[in-house]
């Protein structure tokens, strides 16, 4: 999969993509990340990317030469996906991470100021995700959070260290707690259950754990969720 970040201040992202599953699945060649430079197109001695918004507004707003310039030197084809992130847009979640990473080229589109120029959503943009019901400064921090989604949920791009199953929402339920060695620290004990290497036993537990984990902290969630099932 190929990703291709527009924004003014990319360097956000340069050093997320050297470590990790990040790095792993690039070094792999599962994943392509390309960082661009809006400057990079934008015309004149200034470069400059921004101007006042019409109607009188304070703030200002993205122009859209460079991002039409940017967009189209990427040679998008009818299968690009060009993602706006935006808070306005549709709430990300594990399904949405999961749906993109089955295809094959991405363009993020990061916003600052005040936005872009509507007629970027307009003319360029395919979809608008959002990370969230809270206003970021950029765009470039949520499209960190949608590389990294999406990165970890490609075939293969999970190591030995780490695993997608029970995840939370993966099967719709926040993740069952963890232990690992000493066995006691401080006086608090590993649950003996974990400790009984009885298969059934601790699968049922980890299970019943992730069910009154999401009953607390994510009601929400359970009626999707029936009797391990996930309803549609
Ligand atoms: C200050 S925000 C602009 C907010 C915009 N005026 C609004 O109210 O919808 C600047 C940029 O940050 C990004 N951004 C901020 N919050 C975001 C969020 N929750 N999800 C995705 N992108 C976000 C967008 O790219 C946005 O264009």
């Amino acid at each position: 999969m190929k990703i291709d970040v527009i924004a003014i201040f990319p360097e956000i992202l340069e050093m997320a993509l050297h470590v990790g599953i990040l790095k792993r699945a690039i070094d792999r060649d599962l994943l392509e990340v390309h960082l661009h430079n809006l400057r990079n197109f934008a015309e004149g001695n200034r470069r400059t990317v921004d101007d006042y918004p019409y109607g009188g507004e304070s703030g200002m707003i993205l122009k859209p030469e460079p991002l039409f310039a940017a967009v189209r030197s990427l040679e998008p084809t009818e299968v690009t996906r060009v993602i706006f992130l935006t808070p306005q847009g549709k709430p990300f979640n594990q399904r949405i991470a999961e749906e993109l990473s089955l295809e094959t080229h991405l363009v993020l589109i990061c916003g600052r100021y005040k936005g872009i120029d509507q007629r970027v959503r307009e003319k360029l943009i395919t979809d608008e995700i959002s990370i969230g019901d809270y206003v970021l400064s950029g765009g470039e921090v949520p499209a960190l959070v949608l590389i990294d989604a999406i990165g970890r949920v490609l075939p293969s791009a999970l190591g030995d260290y780490e695993s997608a199953q029970n995840d939370s929402f993966s099967r719709e339920l926040l993740d069952h707690p963890h232990y690992t060695r000493p066995a006691e620290f401080e006086g608090m004990k590993v649950p003996d259950i974990l400790l009984s290497g009885h298969h059934q036993k601790i699968t049922d537990w980890k299970r019943d754990r992730s069910l009154e984990k999401t009953a607390e902290q994510r009601p929400d969630l359970l009626h999707k969720f029936k009797n391990n099932e996930v309803l549609d």
